[in-house]
């Protein structure tokens, strides 16, 4: 392999907290251990088509560990091998123009990329490791649903925001009598839903692994009716779907390795919820993008850090096409080819995306303190 002088760092998908703990990691690493020149494409594989980027040295990646979001920006369309070019009759046609990214790089002296992204990010990460480019992807999502690691950075800073959030609901459940719903994200799994529920004191949780009867739910709001608690917390994953219907989906994105956007079942189960109901309000809450942002934890600063600094190393002692990953309490590698996929919904990798196990010991604990997933 050519020898690596300068690399290029491309942060693409949704953004999260943790990423600039990686970016932090690379680039000082990079420059302290290894004497190499550091840029940043702006805005993912955007800056990459456009030539966009910044030159990131110690200054650059100073003070940034904790701030949520990228420094680098970041977008979650821009797929280079499937990207819209606009026609004169106005109309898109759309190319493979990966071609550009590459004598971009040529033209910077840019050897090699590090990739931060979930399985869309990854996925284009993965084609241009297939064209020769050397290649090392970093796992990023908040939706904890890539299944080569055992964690991803941005997933822990989701749980806190999502707890609190629960806890504050609490509040007004409980003054008014209100049944609450709560809509958090995680596309196809229901892991924000199921854990942050959990830990919120949800009453109902309802994830896409569990496909939910609403009649059910209703029973539980009675039982709780009958207990004395007149109120209650239902957690809806936004991928959620009923015994006998479809994910409910909000948009579809044809320039995105991820084509489906979710969002919106959380007002749906509202109405529906409220048509049968008539001795409480029910009111909506849609957590969206609160959830990516803010502070990174201190498990999202360390794991994106060592994320970053194990990339680095993997880079240049010759290895391409590999993501780093997490396994128990080590940092380890696996080859991209196993590990992304087609981004079609219920099929986020190659090997399915990581699903919540409906009899796995996380929903067992959640049914024996009496929470319900409508099944
Ligand atoms: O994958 C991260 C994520 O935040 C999902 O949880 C969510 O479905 C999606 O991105 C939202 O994407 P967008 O920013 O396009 O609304």
């Amino acid at each position: 392999m050519k020898k690596i002088n300068k690399i290029g760092l491309i942060t693409g998908g949704g953004d999260c907290s943790g990423l600039n703990a990686v970016i932090n990691g690379i680039t000082k690493t990079a420059i302290n251990k290894y004497g190499l020149e550091v840029i940043g494409y702006r805005r993912g594989y955007a800056g990459l088509y456009h030539n966009d980027f910044q030159v990131l040295d110690l200054k650059a990646v100073s003070g940034i560990m904790h701030e949520g979001g990228t420094i680098l920006k970041s977008s979650n369309k821009d797929n280079l091998f499937n990207f819209p070019m606009l026609k004169e009759d106005g109309t898109y046609e759309y190319k493979d123009v990966s071609d550009v990214a590459l004598e971009n790089m040529k033209k910077e002296g840019v050897d090699a990329l590090i990739v931060i992204g979930g399985d869309g990010t990854l996925t284009s990460a993965r084609d241009f490791h297939r064209k020769g480019i050397p290649v090392i992807g970093v796992p990023k999502t908040i939706d904890n649903d890539l299944p080569a690691t055992d964690v991803t950075f941005g997933y822990n800073t989701s749980l806190e925001t999502i707890t609190d959030a629960l806890d504050k609901i609490h509040t007004t459940a409980y003054s008014h009598d209100r049944v609450m719903v709560v809509e958090v994200m995680g596309r196809n799994t229901g892991w924000l839903a199921l854990e942050g529920g959990i830990a919120g004191s949800a009453d109902i949780i309802l994830i896409p692994e569990i496909p939910y009867d609403l009649n059910k739910v209703v029973e539980k709001i009675k039982e709780r009716d009958r207990m004395g608690k007149s109120f209650a917390i239902v957690v809806v994953s936004e991928g959620a779907r009923p015994k006998d219907g479809e994910v409910h989906v909000r948009e579809i994105i044809k320039d995105s390795a991820d084509t489906v956007r979710l969002g919106g079942v959380g007002d749906v189960v509202t109405r529906q919820l409220q048509a049968l109901i008539h001795n409480h309000e029910v009111r909506y809450t849609n957590l969206a993008y609160i959830q990516r942002g803010g502070i990174a934890s201190q498990f999202d600063r360390t794991i994106g850090l060592r994320f970053g600094v194990e990339a680095l190393d993997l880079l240049m002692s010759g290895g391409t096409g590999k993501m780093v990953r997490c396994q128990g309490r080590e940092i380890t590698h696996v080859d991209l080819e196993e590990v992304v996929g087609s981004g079609v919904v219920g099929e986020t990798s190659k090997g399915g995306a990581k699903y919540v196990d409906p009899n796995g010991q996380l929903v067992k604990a959640a049914k024996s303190i009496g929470i319900s997933f409508g099944d």
